[in-house]
């Protein structure tokens, strides 16, 4: 893997090891308060940036496009951005609500930039 495949695949194995942590975290302490902060890890940034990683892998001349590293670095901040502030949100801290608001948006208008870069896809003969 090379360019925003590999840059996904090591973003997913992070977020996979973060999150699992975090849930056995949740089972050892039974405390599960940070519950929604484990599930976004997980699929949000394990499955999601896995996902893109094997796209931009099977699709390499997407992958190689600019607008693909913009694509990997503006997701990994903004996805990063959310999950802290949602940690510090669980566990009390409401006043980091409108960065988890903002990086929420930010998160969403990453996707809408996948949607444009994956359109070459969509194409029969992709
Ligand atoms: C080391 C492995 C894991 C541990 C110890 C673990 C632990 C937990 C715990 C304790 C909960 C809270 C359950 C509750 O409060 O109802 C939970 C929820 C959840 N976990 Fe994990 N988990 C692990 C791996 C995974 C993986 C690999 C995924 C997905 C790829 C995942 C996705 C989720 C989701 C989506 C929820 C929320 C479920 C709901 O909405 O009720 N977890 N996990
Ligand atoms: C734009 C960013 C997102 C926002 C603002 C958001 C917000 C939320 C909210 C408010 C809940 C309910 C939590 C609760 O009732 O405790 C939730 C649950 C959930 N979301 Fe998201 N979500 C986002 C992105 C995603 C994405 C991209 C995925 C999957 C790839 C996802 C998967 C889930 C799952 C599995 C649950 C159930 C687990 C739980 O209750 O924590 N979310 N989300």
């Amino acid at each position: 893997m090379t360019g925003a495949a590999r840059n996904f695949f090591i973003l997913a194995l992070l977020y996979g090891i973060a999150g699992m942590l975090l849930g056995l975290y949740m089972g050892l302490s039974q405390d599960h308060s940070q519950m929604p902060v484990h599930a976004h890890a997980m699929v949000l940034g394990w499955l999601m940036s896995g996902f893109f990683a094997f796209f931009y892998h099977f699709f390499p001349a997407i992958g190689q496009s600019r607008l693909a590293t913009v694509h990997f670095w503006l997701t990994a901040a903004s996805g990063i951005i959310l999950l802290v502030s949602l940690y510090f949100l669980f566990a009390g801290n409401p006043v980091v609500e409108p960065v988890a608001g903002i990086a929420s948006m930010a998160f969403f208008a990453c996707f809408l930039l996948f949607v444009w870069i994956a359109r070459p896809a969509f194409s029969r003969a992709g």
